[in-house]
């Protein structure tokens, strides 16, 4: 056999062992409130699909247009041929929608925050991260050649010390989740900025789980976890947020002062040679941003669900975190132990996949629940009741907080 074939082998039968191996499940249909997979229906507890947008007549009717209007791809990168009219539209909207002064629009969320480490910091520079980012952010420091240092999670005193140790020029950039998509916690962004402001060091919120579903209290209209926290773009200069997840379409967006925008245009590797979103892309996701903000009844229906379902789950016993949004973790923590629960949920028909290393630290491995606008109070009631009969004693005491020292 090929000796890289053969490696190729060794690697896959190591991850089986461990109870790490990855299996996709084919799916027929949309992934709403169910989804088909394997030929198979299930409940679905496992979409970003926070506000049930997937099949909404205007996400299509918006794509369809745009693929009448523009044809189907972009056909180049935004700066040769691929900057249609709807991506630019869209950039104006997650301005405005955001609060700041301009906006670009990125192929995929991913694609974004790969950018901001190469376009605002320095090789060998310092870029500080809560120690449970998501992975984009990681990757972001590590392949713009810059020093990743961790602080821990959601501990701004611990951030502080780390900036005092490491007084500017040194530090390039400081990155946080808003929400954290395993977690689904929210990061302190108020003492965040705060911190950042007092040394000047540039702050950059990914608010992937936020957007579309968190606003200002007086008046949500998904505006955003910064929004909702009070926070300007003075406050949290950089923002990036992506279409994949309430906003039921695909790509990313990074809002901010206009040059800084303009930096990354002229600049961001991760833009500059990569095909621009599809203009029926850019169309939906206007108009999820539109409905989103005019049609409050989804966040309600959300806001309900993620009530109904820690009610239940809390009466059940279930080891829930501290979670208030739509993200809800169920910590297991053995990798085995946590795939098995979830091979259990589907064989009651239920869809909540296990989420395990590298995804998550060794050892703490969970279903990622998500509750969604789409579901039926029956289909969390379901939920809960199954889990209550597959997880009895097999799970151990949780351990939210198993924060060990970051590198
Ligand atoms: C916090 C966070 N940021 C960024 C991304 C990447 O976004 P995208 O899927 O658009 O690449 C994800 C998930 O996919 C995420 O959870």
């Amino acid at each position: 056999m090929n000796p890289h074939v053969r490696r190729a082998g060794k690697r896959l039968r190591d991850l089986q062992t461990a109870g790490l191996w990855r299996q996709r499940l084919v799916r027929d249909g949309p992934a709403g409130r169910t989804v088909m997979l394997d030929g198979r229906p299930c409940l679905n507890f496992s979409s970003n699909d926070y506000l049930g947008l997937t099949t909404h007549p205007k996400l299509c009717e918006a794509a369809n247009r745009a693929m009448r209007d523009y044809g189907n791809g972009s056909s180049g990168s935004a700066l040769v041929t691929g900057y249609s009219r709807p991506l630019c539209e869209l950039e104006e909207l997650m301005a405005w929608h955001t609060g700041r002064e301009a906006a670009v629009v990125f192929s995929s969320g991913y694609l974004a925050n790969l950018a901001l480490a190469q376009v605002f910091c320095q090789r060998g520079q310092v870029v500080l991260e809560d120690r449970l980012n998501h992975a984009s952010l990681i990757d972001s420091a590590r392949l713009a050649g810059c020093r990743l240092r961790r602080y821990r999670h959601a501990d701004v005193a611990h951030l502080k010390s780390r900036l005092d140790a490491l007084e500017p020029p040194a530090v390039g950039l400081v990155a946080s989740d808003a929400v954290f998509s395993m977690d689904g916690d929210t990061a302190p962004l108020a003492s965040l900025a705060q911190a950042c402001g007092q040394k000047g060091v540039l702050l950059a919120v990914d608010d992937a789980h936020g957007i579309g579903v968190f606003g200002p209290a007086a008046d949500n209209r998904g505006q955003g976890s910064v929004r909702a926290a009070g926070l300007d773009e003075s406050a949290v200069p950089v923002l990036s947020g992506t279409f994949g997840k309430a906003y039921a379409a695909a790509g990313a967006f990074i809002a901010g002062p206009k040059l800084l925008i303009d930096l990354l245009v002229n600049t961001a590797r991760t833009y500059l040679f990569n095909t621009a979103l599809s203009p029926a892309q850019a169309a939906m996701a206007q108009a999820a941003v539109r409905i989103s903000r005019t049609e409050d009844r989804h966040r309600q229906r959300l806001w309900t669900n993620v009530a109904r379902f820690r009610r239940l789950a809390e009466a059940a016993g279930l080891p829930l975190g501290a979670a208030t949004g739509p993200i809800q973790p169920l910590m297991v923590g053995d990798e085995k132990q946590a795939a098995a629960l979830a091979d259990g949920l589907l064989r009651h028909g239920i869809l909540a996949r296990a989420m395990r290393y590298p995804t998550v630290p060794k050892g703490q491995a969970r279903l990622r629940l998500t509750i969604t606008a789409a579901h039926e109070a029956e289909d969390v009631q379901t939920l809960v009741e199954v889990l209550a009969h597959l997880l009895p004693a097999r799970i151990p005491s949780r351990q939210w907080s198993a924060d060990h020292d970051p590198n």
